[in-house]
């Protein structure tokens, strides 16, 4: 299925200052989260979309996977528990601390990186991955990154690699935080197309929110 034809965002012409505070504002909003407490997102479910993927009737053969935008960990254990190979990576260290107490109170095999998923050079995680997973990083990630997060996944993906992403569409809430420009932005299929050379998008279902949301299904070329 299409998601409707939304209105692309351009993107703005920052100086680099003004990268740095919308990388700073959008940093310091999710410590905020996670420094309140449990964050709203943090519901411990797997969603059914990972499910399907990894236990449905056409489930991927488990090999090497990486989680952008973890959390605390949740999706990660559970591809660990279900025979893969996980990498899971957040930008904030609470979440990941979070997630390394889960994995291990669990017994969950899973290598936990406190960094950046749109500078994954600047971490110990190679790949090849043959999935990536994404439940609502990308869609937070300021425009100016998004590109090195395409180019990070598409070096490190294997032939035929899949991308199973959630994302909210644009201004779904009217943009609570308007100090983090950014997340007014969200994810179209579009704008997937055009970032992900080298990728077919074979799926969008939209989410079951209140608000726009969408999941995507990306295949890299073989
Ligand atoms: C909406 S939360 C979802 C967390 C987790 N996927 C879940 O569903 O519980 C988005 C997560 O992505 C992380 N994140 C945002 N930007 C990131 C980036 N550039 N690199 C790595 N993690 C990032 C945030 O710290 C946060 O944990």
């Amino acid at each position: 299925m299409n998601q409707p034809s939304t209105t692309q965002h351009p993107e703005p012409d920052l100086t680099a200052t003004q990268r740095d505070q919308e990388e700073e504002s959008v940093h310091r909003a999710l410590e905020g989260y996670y420094r309140a407490g449990k964050p709203p997102w943090d519901t411990g479910v797997t969603p059914s979309e990972l499910v399907a993927l990894v236990e449905g009737h056409s489930a991927l053969p488990p090999g090497r996977a990486l989680e952008l935008g973890c959390g605390t960990g949740t999706n990660a254990i559970y591809l660990a528990r279900h025979g893969w190979e996980v990498t899971a990576v957040d930008l904030i260290d609470r979440a990941v601390d979070q997630a390394r107490e889960k994995a291990e109170a669990a017994g969950a095999a899973v290598r936990l990186l406190h960094g950046d998923a749109t500078r994954l050079d600047e971490l110990d995680a190679p790949g090849p991955f043959d999935l990536f997973f994404d439940l609502s990083c990308y869609c937070g990630v300021p425009l100016h990154r998004r590109d090195a997060y395409a180019a990070g996944l598409t070096h490190r993906a294997a032939p035929g690699a899949r991308l199973l992403m959630f994302g909210y569409g644009p201004e779904p809430l009217g943009n609570p935080m308007p100090e983090v420009t950014s997340w007014a932005a969200g994810v179209t299929a579009d704008e997937l197309r055009a970032r992900f050379a080298g990728w077919e998008l074979l799926d969008v279902t939209p989410g079951t929110n209140s608000v726009p949301t969408f999941w995507f299904t990306l295949r890299r070329d073989a």
